[in-house]
């Protein structure tokens, strides 16, 4: 694979990682399929490994790699970033708060609003939304029955978001009456409250996964609202396209689809979504 004119800007100067090799050694020996990421990611990752390794370079590196498998898990660690925060994207859950959830609410009533929020990391997102649908819904007359899936491949990030037990760090972007209301308090650490966990099921899901539309316990897919934030633009481009093709499908026509702000590009390609929000990444299913 011919790697560096697409980053030569972003590197260092010295020899670029001999990335064929390296896809070759961690399919073999780990089943992991490496050329399936973003190039400049990989790369990225690769240098940083080699550069806290304190190797002597590639040829050494290829060697580690070969011989110990800490080092490919410390690798595979490093590719896989696990980041996010509460209310991530803005602008995004502003249009949701404002514009589309009341809309969606009122159109899908007693019938229920069925969301996934795939590559949930910690549940940071899906707790996000969460909130804004129980703080609506305690506005109505009549409450809308939620349901929200939330899905990632990694099960130790998984456990977090389960167990929903946050630091002071972590809840800075929250607002004071939202901190008030749905979490509870011990010194430094914030527990989301029980009523709100009643509405998320988190499962593992692998977007990639060959035969697999949506969780499973969702049992069918339908969905009102996907998040697929921040996890687009660590893959290829042909990858980002298979992950797309299967948010399309989950969703509902008219149904909705929020991305990362610097994925919005991407997900303006697609013809079966269109921006409903820009410069928000808030795209809507065609009907
Ligand atoms: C950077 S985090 C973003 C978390 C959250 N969506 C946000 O925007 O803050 C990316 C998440 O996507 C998950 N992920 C990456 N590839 C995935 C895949 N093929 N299937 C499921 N989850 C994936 C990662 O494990 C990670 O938790």
């Amino acid at each position: 694979m011919n790697v560096r004119p697409a980053f030569a800007n972003y590197l260092p100067a010295g020899p670029p990682p001999p990335l064929a090799q390296i896809i070759a050694l961690m399919r073999e020996s780990h089943a992991r399929d490496l050329a399936l990421s973003d190039e400049f990611s990989l790369a990225k990752s690769l240098q940083r490994r080699l550069d806290g390794g304190g190797l002597a370079g590639w040829p050494a590196y290829l060697d580690r790699l070969a011989q110990d498998s800490g080092e490919a898990k410390a690798l595979l660690a490093s590719l896989n970033i696990g980041y996010s925060e509460f209310f991530r994207e803005p602008l995004a859950f502003a249009w949701l708060e404002q514009v589309i959830l009341p809309g969606l609410m009122q159109q899908r009533g007693q019938a229920g609003l069925r969301v996934w929020s795939a590559g949930c990391a910690a549940g940071q997102e899906a707790w996000s939304i969460a909130i804004l649908l129980d703080e609506q819904n305690a506005e109505r007359g009549q409450p809308v029955p939620i349901r929200i899936f939330a899905t990632d491949r990694v099960e130790t990030l998984l456990t977090e978001a389960r167990e929903g037990v946050y630091d002071a760090a972590s809840v800075q972007q929250l607002r004071l009456k939202h901190l008030r209301r749905y979490f509870t308090v011990t010194g430094d650490v914030y527990r989301i409250s029980p009523a709100l966990k009643s509405c998320v099921d988190f499962s593992v899901f692998d977007l990639l996964a060959e035969g697999t539309t949506s969780p499973v316990a969702a049992i069918y897919g339908d969905f009102d609202l996907v998040f697929c934030c921040n996890l687009l633009f660590y893959y290829r481009p042909e990858v980002r396209q298979r992950i797309l093709d299967k948010i399309v499908r989950a969703l509902r026509p008219g149904g909705y689809c929020v991305t990362g702000a610097a994925e919005r590009e991407i997900v303006a390609r697609q013809t079966e979504l269109y921006a409903v929000a820009p410069p928000a990444a808030v795209f809507q299913k065609r009907r």
